[in-house]
């Protein structure tokens, strides 16, 4: 950040506008674009903040697909699902387009033109597997087949899902189109590559040597990249929705996703400052910056940076704050398994409380590893700090003002060194926040912000101005004077995070607007101001919606178990001759018992039709003795006797087992005469 710039554009990942967007989008690009595009906002700076929805890519055809409507209908759908959860948690975008507008593809389309005129691609004919049924080459998602590591069924052309692996489609045994269900052919293909190879040189001197001070986890996985070698990519597919390549012979093929994608930041910003547009990507007093996940960032810091510097009349990203992963209670976010807590349902959960999820995702933002989001935290978070700290700081000092100033600030007399103290640490806390906000450490910041409401709280605890309410007010009046200036300056900190809240503080405090410069100021409300009326601006989660949570969570656990349930493989065959010889039959249960010191056993007697006879089952974490008296069962007649736990068990009773390893009895449908054979 040695260079002086003039303005600044923010970028955050346009999101696949195949699903909605969950905590682990939030958390990771999201919020703290948001919370550094509000900070600049409030310092004045000259800021422009672009997004929008990535509406092309093969997932969106599958999804399609599997709902029968067309991919327009489900970018439709989620487009608007998504701004709205935006909107709703108040990421503030100057504008958020989406990549099906027509200047998207107009300009998009035009990129390429430029590139493919300048001789900055290469053009290079391949074999791809085809489908000559549906007549259409396939990409990796759509040929399916055995995995040749674990021999799953199912596995798809870029990776199986059963063992992991990635593949690539020539790996698949007995490859199969999920199109028509055709075996696919090798067909050759034409397509053009960006030489990345040929970018390698300036990148390395770029991203090694000018950007050190990147993210360590970006700059170690650029780093990696570039001391692998790079390679051609190719920026086109054989697919039918996307972006047509705009040259002659190519019928039938689309920019590949992930290079239209990221033009979108720039069409964006045309369809907003059709006229204006140019100064935020192509002067270099602009400041360009990168919000992404983990998982872009060999787009945003090699292949777009590489598209951008063979257009040429493009700034290149300063810098791009990447995040590792958000994982919910344990375990990796899924959209596919439903593993995620989606904003839009949390807010029917939580009406209202916007900002106290922006507040437990910066807490727990993954900024230098991964991080786990649960709910016991999130509870914990609320109840001890946004409500126990904060909340009941600025109560305090609103309701005491009330009650010994009628709602109007005090004035403040004679300053003792312990008020210099805490008037001090407003000024610090500016100094530590503008530090932490400057290099993307929002945990900290947001850190350092609650800091402040903990002086404050401890401020009022140790001078305990409620007792010299009948002996000294005009003490009483310095001390809340103090305390308003701090929760006035609380309102300001607290304002890149959550903005909603410090919205309404601003109304109860009664103030129109407030600078960043403001900060720090102990002079923020003068004597005389009416303050209006206080509200509680947190409350408390109590346990039952949480475990109300925790239940939704534990029932979609169970469903994928069930998705993911497959029966055992059938054993070897069975003669005929030898299945005869087994004697399976029916009996009633006349008596059964627990075995004592065995917990798994119980002891049956059974009425099988010539006599009584005694059989031990493992069964009892399942059943209790006195629901089985009167039931029939199947058991295995012709066993010979087994001594357990001391008893001489006679035959074997049936059950299923479970996929959860659970036990269930086999019993006939209907009534019958105890001693009935099976067979
Ligand atoms: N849609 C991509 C994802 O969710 C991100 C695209 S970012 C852009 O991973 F730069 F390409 F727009
Ligand atoms: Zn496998």
């Amino acid at each position: 950040m040695d260079k002086q710039f003039k303005r600044t554009t923010v970028t955050a990942a346009l999101p696949y506008a195949n699903g909605p967007v969950h905590i682990g989008h939030m958390a990771g690009v999201y919020i703290p674009a948001d919370i550094y595009v509000r900070y600049l906002r409030l310092k004045k700076e000259e800021v422009l903040f672009i997004g929008g929805s990535d509406e092309h890519g093969v997932p969106i055809t599958i999804r399609a697909k599997k709902e029968g409507v067309t991919p327009q209908d489900v970018v439709d759908k989620f487009h608007s699902i998504i701004k709205k959860s935006f909107i709703d948690f108040g990421i503030s975008y100057d504008f958020y387009g989406r990549t099906t507008s027509k200047t998207h593809h107009d300009t998009a389309s035009e990129f390429f033109r430029q590139l493919y005129d300048k001789g900055e691609f290469i053009e290079q004919v391949s074999e791809q597997y085809y489908d000559e049924k549906a007549e259409t080459f396939l990409a990796d998602r759509y040929i399916t087949g055995e995995c040749p590591h674990c021999h799953a069924e199912g596995a798809y052309g870029d990776q199986c899902e059963k063992c992991g692996t990635s593949l690539s489609p020539t790996d698949l045994i007995h490859p199969k189109s999920t199109i028509s269900g055709a075996e696919p052919v090798m067909k050759e293909t034409k397509h053009w590559y960006l030489p990345l190879d040929q970018h390698e040189a300036w990148l390395k001197q770029w991203i090694l040597n000018d950007h050190k001070e990147w993210r360590p986890n970006v700059y170690g996985q650029c780093k990696s990249w570039l001391d692998m070698g790079l390679h051609p990519r190719a920026v086109s597919r054989d697919l039918n929705w996307g972006i047509p390549v705009p040259v002659e012979g190519a019928e039938g093929k689309v920019l590949y996703v992930w290079f239209d994608a990221p033009i979108g930041y720039i069409s964006n910003t045309k369809e907003l400052l059709p006229n204006d547009w140019e100064k935020w990507w192509k002067n270099e007093d602009t400041r360009l910056l990168h919000f992404i996940g983990k998982d872009n960032i060999v787009f945003h810091c090699i292949v777009f940076p590489a598209m951008l510097k063979a257009e040429g009349s493009y700034i290149l990203p300063d810098n791009v704050p990447s995040n590792e992963f958000l994982n919910l209670e344990g375990d990796k976010i899924s959209t596919s398994r439903n593993w995620a807590v989606w904003l839009h349902e949390y807010l029917e959960d939580f009406p209202g409380k916007q900002d106290v999820l922006r507040y437990v995702l910066t807490a727990n933002a993954p900024e230098t590893k991964d991080n786990d989001f649960t709910w016991k935290d999130f509870q914990a978070r609320n109840n001890n700090e946004l409500v126990a700290v904060y909340g009941n700081f600025v109560n305090r000092a609103l309701v005491l003002t009330d009650k010994y100033f009628n709602g109007k600030v005090p004035s403040c007399g004679e300053l003792t060194d312990h008020d210099k103290e805490i008037i001090e640490s407003f000024r610090e806390v500016k100094v530590r926040l503008e530090d932490l906000l400057n290099h993307f450490k929002f945990r900290e910041a947001q850190k350092e912000a609650m800091n402040l409401a903990r002086i404050g709280n401890k401020y009022l605890a140790d001078t305990e101005p409620w007792k010299l309410a009948k002996t000294d007010m005009e003490r009483v009046g310095t001390i809340l004077n103090i305390s308003l200036q701090l929760v006035a300056n609380l309102a300001i900190a607290f304002e890149p995070f959550l903005p909603q809240s410090s919205n309404k503080l601003r109304d109860m405090l009664s103030i129109e607007a407030y600078d960043w410069n403001d900060l720090g100021r102990s002079n923020l409300l003068t004597p005389g101001h009416q303050l209006n009326k206080s509200e509680l601006l947190f409350d408390k989660i109590e346990d039952e919606a949480i475990q109300a949570q925790l239940d939704r969570l534990e029932r979609i656990k169970l469903e994928n178990e069930e998705l993911n349930y497959k029966a055992n493989p059938i054993k070897s065959d069975v003669s005929f001759d030898e299945f005869v010889k087994m004697d399976l039959r029916v009996g009633t249960v006349l008596e059964c018992t627990k075995v004592p010191k065995a917990d798994k056993l119980l002891q049956f007697k059974i009425e099988d039709g010539l006599e009584t006879r005694t059989i031990v089952s493992g069964i009892a974490k399942f059943y209790k003795p006195e629901e089985l008296v009167g039931k029939q069962v199947c058991f295995i007649a012709n066993l010979p006797p087994r001594k357990l736990k001391g008893i001489v068990s006679e035959g074997m009773i049936l059950s299923a087992e479970n996929s959860d390893g659970s036990l269930s009895l086999v019993s006939p449908i209907s009534e019958v005469k105890p001693g009935s054979q099976i067979g």
